[in-house]
């Protein structure tokens, strides 16, 4: 089938590699000269494990190609995802400006039935808002043309998203039109033949659901977190907790993993934007509000954490191992890390941080930010007076803590993803502290 991609950020680029994998001819569309220009190099502007190997392999089968021209994209396709950048403005009203940007192009340039797929996070609503929209674009041009709108929301996971894409637990669909879903299976088929269940339900529903899902897994996490640190007032060990909690399968073993708080692009989005729109009714979500709140306490309590364990934070130099929201990604959007280390930057300690991806974004995103960049683990713990293994990515998991010790100031750990066991720590003369465990 040949699809249109319009938007080449991360949900389009992984959307567009994903489907040309299964066979269809994909254009993705992007109005950034630049990166069309990179793109067609095979350079790519995010990190995403298997994902340059998989757009050059199928940019060269022709499967894949790009375009910064929106009427080669309205042309080349049926089926239309809109995978466009929609940022939150000031009081969490989430900026529709691109989308409607692409709506106007496709009315400018359809010249029969097209299928416009919303896949990217939407607020609830943008999909009827935006039919009506292009139903009175159309209007304005004289016309007669039919289309209908799909929410196709994405779970992907950053860092796994390619598998996340070709293997999902559910696709959702919400559209109304049986015309429109008949496309949208016939572009999920391979997954459907795995057995993967397909959900049709209303625009609405489908864009709610993408909420629900995010909202309740960060919900998982702040409880988790709560309950890690009532643990650590009563000698439980929260991870054992976990293990406990999540055998029953009504609870279920994932995202119940204690740490220094959630972040991201998503999350943290996802929660004030959902947490907005109950308030748009009048109603306050306090469940949703409670999450965030805990949220923000857990990385408030990071600090205390560490300021317990290393004393007078003035001069002290902190090491922070891993600085992305999560292992795997480049990605430092609302990275528990950066808010901790502001604080402690407030108190006058000094930083240093080593991270295998994501040094550069910081670099670009905060320029001002007066800490030390390392280039390995081991530079970055010399000298140290306690070292934060803050994300935990794999080549964290097997530090040489023999070799540290002789390195640093003072053997004090704080894993704030608990990946060592205490006692494995211990053993080499560290004072260990992890989340929820001591
Ligand atoms: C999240 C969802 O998991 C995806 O299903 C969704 O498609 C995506 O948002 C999105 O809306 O686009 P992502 O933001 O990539 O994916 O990352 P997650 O793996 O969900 O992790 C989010 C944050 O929660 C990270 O900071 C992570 O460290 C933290 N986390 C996760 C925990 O602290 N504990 C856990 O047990 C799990």
């Amino acid at each position: 089938m040949n699809i249109s991609i319009i938007g080449t950020g991360y949900v389009g680029l992984v959307t567009g590699a994903c489907l040309a994998s299964q066979g269809n001819n994909i254009l993705c569309c992007d109005l950034d000269n630049d990166k069309i220009g990179n793109l067609k190099k095979g350079i790519l502007p995010i990190y995403e494990p298997g994902l340059p190997e998989l757009v050059s392999r199928l940019t060269n089968t022709g499967n894949l190609g790009f375009t910064c021209e929106m009427s080669d994209a309205v042309r080349h396709s049926t089926v239309l995802f809109i995978t466009v950048n929609t940022p939150t403005l000031e009081n969490n009203i989430c900026d529709l400006g691109n989308v409607l940007d692409v709506i106007r192009e496709i009315a400018d340039h359809m010249t029969s039935y097209r299928v416009i797929v919303h896949k990217s996070t939407v607020p609830v609503g943008t999909g009827r808002k935006v039919r009506s929209i292009m139903e009175a674009l159309l209007k304005e041009q004289g016309k007669d043309l039919e289309f209908d709108i799909v929410s196709n929301p994405e779970f992907l996971r950053e860092g796994s998203a390619i598998n996340d894409f070709l293997n999902p637990e559910r696709i959702v669909i919400g559209s109304g039109s049986e015309k429109a879903a008949a496309f949208m299976m016939e572009i999920y088929k391979k997954q459907r033949r795995k057995g993967i269940p397909l959900l049709l339900t209303g625009l609405e529903t489908a864009e709610m659901i993408k909420y629900a899902s995010n909202a309740f897994l960060a919900m998982k996490i702040s409880y988790i977190n709560e309950i890690a640190n009532i643990c650590e007032f009563c000698g439980a060990d929260a991870v054992e907790v976990a293990i406990g909690m999540g055998l029953d399968h009504r609870i279920g073993c994932e995202f119940l993993a204690a740490g220094p708080g959630f972040g991201g692009s998503c999350f943290p989005k996802d929660l004030r934007a959902l947490s907005g729109l109950g308030k748009t009714y009048g109603y306050d979500a306090g469940l949703i509000d409670s999450v965030i709140e805990t949220n923000q306490r857990q990385k408030k309590r990071m600090v205390q954490k560490i300021s317990a364990a290393v004393g007078p934070l003035e001069k002290s130099t902190i090491t922070f191992l891993g600085i992305s929201f999560k292992p795997d990604t480049d990605d430092i959007r609302e990275s528990p890390s950066i808010a901790i280390i502001r604080d402690l930057l407030d108190k006058n300690a000094r930083i240093k941080i080593y991270d295998p991806r994501a040094l550069d974004n910081l670099k670009k995103q905060f320029p001002e930010m007066p800490v030390t960049y390392c280039d390995s683990a081991y530079t970055a713990c010399e000298g140290s007076d306690c070292i934060v293994l803050a994300t935990e990515w794999n080549e964290f998991s097997r530090l040489d803590f023999k070799s540290l010790k002789n390195i640093v100031k003072r053997p004090v750990f704080l894993d704030l993803r608990n990946v060592y066991s205490p006692e494995e720590v211990k053993a080499y003369g560290f004072h260990y502290e992890g989340v929820g465990r001591k």
